[in-house]
């Protein structure tokens, strides 16, 4: 937990400049429903914040084995729903650990894996099995923003990029196209906010396992506030950003951070819209430097490529977050990602000045 930060909303910057005209709706802000909710849907978001919120003890289902008391207390920088804080007392960033590689991929599961935690309510912590072929790996907590309208985007729109920079579908045994997770091990929300629970509370969701510890209904309001969330709104571009984004598309990043997808959904708010995601949500290799842990179906040196929505929010970078700066995180491109972040050291200082501003617009 920390303070809470304000942030300054993209329509109070355009009022400000003097661009918006008074009948102009305010965007939301991080962290606000979607706009256009129905009364019904407005109130599953609110209930559905409470359960995210929810600080459970050991009398309320958590542990034995957790990593924190509630989603709130990670997914929590800059307000509620978004991304972990670095430096803290408690546990933001992960601990993940498998064996071996694809096609045997091996999530150590017998021993507590693949998802180590590092607190407990009493009983002692399964430590990570200290064989040679255990791999490692942290895991820093991602902001959701948006994400309802991840979840809307077509297998079809997916699948249309395969190839691209060498990306793969994550093609997962139940048949459907992991996009959720840094490793797309998950497919909807309601599966990863199930396992979500499971392995960052040891708070078992009903039809799971036994004993249950939170009702179907629960779960499914957690997962209505995490679709419902209002997506990073968009802000004015000058005309730098402009030329920021063509750098963007001529040095190859679009290739994998697809800029925008449509949406198609039962659910009136979510259909149809334009998510500007900035991911082919693809695996890519992006060889040994970045390699940890298989996952899912994802080799060691396969991640999802990471949405840039959102990325003006985000002060730590890639998967363990050991990037401190966009600049960091671009040269650090392997593998697949290697041409682009080649072409990236070879624009003039200038261009790359240019580049960055357009990334922090996102
Ligand atoms: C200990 C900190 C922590 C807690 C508690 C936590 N999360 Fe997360 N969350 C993470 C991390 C770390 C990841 C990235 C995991 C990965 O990439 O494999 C993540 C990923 C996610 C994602 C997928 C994001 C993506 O980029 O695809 C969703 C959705 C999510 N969490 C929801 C929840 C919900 C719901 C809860 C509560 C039941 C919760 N989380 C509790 C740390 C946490
Ligand atoms: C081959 C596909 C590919 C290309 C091309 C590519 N990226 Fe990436 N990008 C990825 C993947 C995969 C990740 C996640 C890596 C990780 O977390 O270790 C990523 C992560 C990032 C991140 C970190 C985001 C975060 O919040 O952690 C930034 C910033 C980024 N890319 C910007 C760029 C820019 C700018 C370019 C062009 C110079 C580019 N990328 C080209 C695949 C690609």
């Amino acid at each position: 937990m920390k303070g809470r930060v304000i942030f300054v909303a993209a329509g109070v910057s355009l009022i400000l400049t003097g661009v918006a005209m008074p009948m102009i709706r305010q965007s939301p802000r991080l962290g606000d429903p979607m706009p256009g909710l129905s009364q019904d849907e407005l109130a599953r978001f609110t209930q559905g914040k409470a359960v995210f919120s929810r600080e459970f003890t050991a009398n309320t289902g958590l542990g034995p084995f957790f990593n924190n008391v509630s989603c709130a207390q990670c997914h929590e920088d800059p307000t509620t729903g978004g991304a972990g804080a670095f430096n803290e007392e408690d546990v933001d960033v992960e601990r993940h650990a498998t064996a071996g590689d694809q096609p045997t991929c091996n999530e150590l599961s017998a021993f507590g894996g693949p998802v180590f935690r590092e607190q407990t309510t009493g009983p002692p912590l399964p430590p990570i099995p200290a064989e040679a072929e255990v791999h490692v790996g942290s895991r820093s907590t991602p902001m959701l923003f948006g994400f309802g309208l991840i979840e809307a985007i077509p297998e079809s729109a997916i699948l249309a990029h395969e190839g691209r920079a060498g990306g793969r579908a994550a093609r997962l045994p139940n048949g459907r196209l992991g996009r959720f997770g840094r490793k797309a091990t998950d497919h909807d929300l309601p599966t990863f906010v199930t396992g979500a629970f499971v392995n960052e509370q040891g708070v078992i969701v009903e039809g799971v396992d036994v004993p249950v510890e939170l009702s179907l209904a629960d779960r499914d309001l957690t997962v209505d506030f995490i679709r419902f969330l209002a997506p990073p709104s968009p802000v004015h571009r000058d005309r730098m950003d402009h030329e920021g984004r063509e750098t963007f598309h001529r040095v190859g990043c679009a290739e994998c951070h697809v800029p925008s997808f449509v949406t198609k959904s039962p659910i009136k708010v979510l259909d149809q819209q334009v998510v500007y995601l900035y991911s082919d949500l693809l695996l890519h290799d992006m060889a040994p430097a970045l390699a940890d842990l298989c996952k899912g179906v994802a080799g060691r040196a396969e991640f999802r490529t990471e949405p840039l929505m959102g990325l003006r929010a985000r002060t730590r970078f890639l998967h363990d977050g050991r990037a401190l700066t966009l600049e960091s995180a671009i040269v650090q491109h392997g593998g697949q990602g290697a041409p682009a972040a080649a072409a990236f050291l070879n624009l003039s200082r200038r261009d790359r000045d240019v580049l960055l501003r357009f990334l922090k617009s996102l």
